[in-house]
């Protein structure tokens, strides 16, 4: 090897060194949580369309089931804070669960703005102004339209809400139906709840599904220091968790550090995080690039279109495969350059 090719060598290590912050995600993804849920109702099919819009590679269906056994998009267990139920309907065993009204009744409401979310959001026309509960039957269908609008494969990342055999069911048997199974779909399934996500686990592979499952909690560690996630079912050291799951999703009020991300990504895990709702951008560009930095594969955002930013300017900051190998033949080329310049400059007593 000569010299030259040696120093072009060192030059893209150093410059690879200088470069590469100490733990960064291959691609990290960002999930609009409950939609553009900063900008636009939750959970509503504008929401969802203007988060496509705006970049995000998921989109995220919170799941609750209507009395009649059908997924609706839902945060909550109750219908009260999101919608109009209380104006339209008498209360109902007590008050106003989703599981004690059926999806026709569920379909006579409209979603109203919560926390920072308008009814509108400035020059967007949604394809469904409605502002309507949506089965996750539509959500999909959005998804699947906004696909082929955008030219890109939109995800999905729906949330079984209730720990119960009948939701991972019908969970199942809508993505079963909607061709959703292989290995490379885009497409995540998270619970809080570590027996649906073992069930559901257990029941994918049954049915020949190969489905990438999150289990959401706090970041902690266990008993002998190692990264563990804290659930209401208690402490469940990760090496357990890499079992039966692909990724966990943390909440960022626990603590998530480089060295935990490190030791979740040694597990092939993946480590998303929940929720970034900071609606300044100077403030969320801050806040997403400390969460890239450690090494974070997703990003559930409110504000979609600041997490689409953040993880541009934190790709351009973190040269990938293809730039690193033009930058090595850069290196090597002004190597080469080098060589050739080097007896020209010998001859070139002349210039002395
Ligand atoms: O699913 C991740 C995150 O959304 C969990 O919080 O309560 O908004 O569903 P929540
Ligand atoms: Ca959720």
């Amino acid at each position: 090897m000569k010299l030259q090719q040696i120093a072009a060598g060192v030059a893209a290590l150093v410059a690879t060194a200088l470069f590469t912050p100490a733990a960064n995600a291959a691609d990290p993804i960002v999930i609009a949580h409950r939609g553009a849920s900063g900008y636009l109702p939750e959970h509503t099919l504008a929401a969802y369309e203007l988060a496509v819009r705006m970049g995000a590679d998921y989109i995220e269906p919170d799941l609750q089931l209507t009395s009649d056994g059908q997924l609706v998009a839902m945060h909550d267990t109750t219908l009260t804070r999101t919608t109009n139920a209380a104006t339209l309907f008498a209360p109902r065993n007590g008050g106003y669960r989703v599981s004690d009204f059926t999806l026709a009744e569920i379909k006579t409401l409209t979603v109203k703005p919560v926390g920072s979310s308008k009814p509108s959001y400035p020059g967007f026309t949604p394809t469904n102004p409605e502002l309507r509960v949506p089965t996750f039957q539509e959500v999909i269908d959005l998804a699947k339209q906004q696909s082929a609008a955008a030219g890109r494969t939109v995800g999905i990342y729906p949330e079984a809400k209730q720990a119960d055999p009948a939701m991972e069911d019908a969970i199942l048997s809508t993505l079963r139906a909607n061709g959703y199974g292989g290995s490379g779909d885009k497409l995540f399934v998270q619970s809080f709840s570590d027996q649906t996500i073992r069930s559901i686990d257990a029941k994918s592979e049954s049915l020949g599904m190969d489905l990438s499952l999150v289990l959401l909690g706090g970041a902690t560690t266990d008993a002998s220091g190692a990264a563990a996630i804290q659930m209401t079912g208690g402490v469940f050291a990760l090496k357990d968790i890499a079992s039966f799951a692909d990724g966990i999703g943390l909440s960022l009020s626990t603590a998530i550090t480089a060295d935990y991300i490190a030791q979740a990504h040694a597990l092939g895990l993946k480590v998303h995080g929940w929720t970034f709702n900071q609606a300044d951008p100077t403030l969320a560009a801050a806040q997403f690039e400390r969460y890239l930095d450690m090494g974070m594969d997703g990003l559930f955002a409110n504000f979609p279109d600041l997490a689409v930013e953040a993880v541009d300017a934190h790709r351009g900051a973190v040269p990938e495969t293809a730039t690193w190998m033009t930058m090595i033949v850069g290196f090597g080329g002004v190597g080469l350059l080098l060589r050739r310049r080097k007896p020209a400059a010998r001859a070139g007593i002349a210039h002395a």
